[in-house]
């Protein structure tokens, strides 16, 4: 296995101010996506990873969020706050340390407080009653669509404590450190949606690829060493599957594997919607494909025919090949989404090693769950 990364000055609680460098689309027009290879560049910070380590980012938000947040707090543009360092703009603070693209439900309550008695107080007070609602409620609202339906002022000192503060994103890195001196890159889909009539994007991933100038030394990052996530021997065969953002180490397994002169097998199993507008990093990995460094390569677009066609039915597909390769020791990994694909891939390999390996049910999820995944540690997984 690689050694673990050796601990860095820089971390969560006091992050390098980096600069992006590249970012650019990996997604084509007619995608309903919007994925972005994003490069960092770590000049000069001293920060060393590995391949299967991720990069923490502290987001910010969109500074005309805080511009159309503000006349609804009924607050002005000029204003104030103390903080810890001295006064401060409410409006640097505002952008830079409080999550304003989703609206906390201690907001919601405080206002609720605010709202002279009447039907819209009584509107509001159904759905802060209700938890379903409730939930519903904030899952599609930021600050200014609620104050919009509910109109009340707010001071900054009545506010900023009932707003949640930024927290770091991780993105897994997507590059070799052999291969990409000084920088980091990452492969992020960019969360993006219409409600109440406005457009709305995800903190950290609208922050990243369509809120930030490149060449700017500002991007808070670090590093965030994988604890299991590490790369085998270079003599192991390597399984991996990573469909959509789920591809991302795998880049950079292959490219420590190209830079190293690994010598073991390496299978890729890559998915997303559709051939001719999803295929990240088409070319790279057909380059890899020419050069042998990927022994297999197998891809599942889910939505280039009628019914949907995922990374696992490829593996169905293979299940005899798949089951050879772990009996001759080849280290089995996954990335990309927990809740569905981690979970229909997990239940593929159980049923590859009762089909192939001629296992009882009862026998196959050991092996899986016990034997590959604990005692010999070959099954490994980075999914969030
Ligand atoms: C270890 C690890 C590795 C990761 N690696 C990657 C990676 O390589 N690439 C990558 O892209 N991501 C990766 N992620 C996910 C990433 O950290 C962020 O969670 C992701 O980018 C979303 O963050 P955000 O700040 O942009 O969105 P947020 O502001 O946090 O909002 C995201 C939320 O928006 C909500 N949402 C989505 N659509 C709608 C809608 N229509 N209406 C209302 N709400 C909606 C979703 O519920 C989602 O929870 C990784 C996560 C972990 C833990
Ligand atoms: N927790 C998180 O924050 C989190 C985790 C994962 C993804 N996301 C969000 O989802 C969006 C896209 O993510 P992504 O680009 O990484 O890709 P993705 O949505 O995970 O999709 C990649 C491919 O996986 C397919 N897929 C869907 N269900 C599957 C299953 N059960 N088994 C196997 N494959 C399955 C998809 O097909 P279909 O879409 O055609 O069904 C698509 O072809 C982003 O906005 C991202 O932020 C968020």
């Amino acid at each position: 296995m690689s050694t673990p990364t050796p601990p860095s000055v820089y971390n969560r609680a006091n992050p390098f101010k980096a600069r992006l460098i590249a970012n650019y689309s990996l997604t084509s027009a007619g995608s309903n996506k919007d994925t972005r290879h994003v490069v960092v560049s770590l000049g000069g910070s001293g920060i060393v990873y590995m391949p299967g380590d991720s990069l923490g980012v502290v987001p910010r938000n969109f500074p005309r969020l805080v511009a159309e947040l503000l006349p609804h707090l009924g607050l002005d543009v000029e204003a104030t706050v103390d903080q810890p360092t001295g006064p401060a703009p409410l409006r640097e603070v505002l952008i830079n340390q409080y999550i304003l693209n989703r609206v906390s439900k201690k907001f919601v309550k405080a206002l609720l407080e605010k709202l002279p008695e009447g039907g819209k107080k009584q509107q509001l007070a159904e759905i802060v009653n209700n938890p379903e609602a409730f939930d519903d409620y904030v899952f599609t609202r930021d600050y200014t669509d609620v104050l919009v339906e509910y109109p009340a002022s707010f001071s900054a000192a009545e506010f900023l404590p009932l707003a949640n503060k930024v927290a770091p994103r991780l993105y897994s890195i997507a590059s070799s450190p052999k291969a990409h001196p000084g920088e980091v890159h990452l492969t992020i889909a960019v969360v993006k949606y219409a409600t109440h009539g406005r457009e709305k994007f995800g903190l950290a991933s609208g922050y990243l690829c369509h809120g930030q100038d490149l060449n700017k030394d500002e991007v808070p990052v670090y590093i965030q060493p994988t604890k299991h996530f590490h790369m085998p021997a270079p003599d192991a065969a390597i399984i991996m599957v990573g469909p959509g953002t789920g591809i991302a180490p795998f880049r950079a397994f292959l490219e420590e594997r190209g830079m190293t002169g690994a010598t073991g097998k390496n299978w890729l199993f890559f998915g997303d919607q559709k051939k001719a507008t999803d295929f990240l990093y088409e070319a790279e990995f057909a380059e890899m494909q020419s050069k042998g460094l990927l022994t297999r390569f197998d891809t599942a677009f889910s939505r280039d025919q009628a019914q949907k066609f995922y990374v696992q039915d490829r593996m169905q597909e293979s299940g005899a090949e798949l089951w050879k390769w772990l009996q001759d020791g080849a280290y089995f990994y996954v990335c990309g989404d927990a809740k569905r694909m981690a979970r229909d891939v997990h239940q593929k390999l159980i049923d590859i090693a009762q089909e192939h390996g001629g296992l009882s049910p009862e026998a196959a999820k050991e092996y899986v769950e016990v034997t590959l995944a604990k005692t010999e540690k070959r099954y490994l997984k980075d999914v969030y």
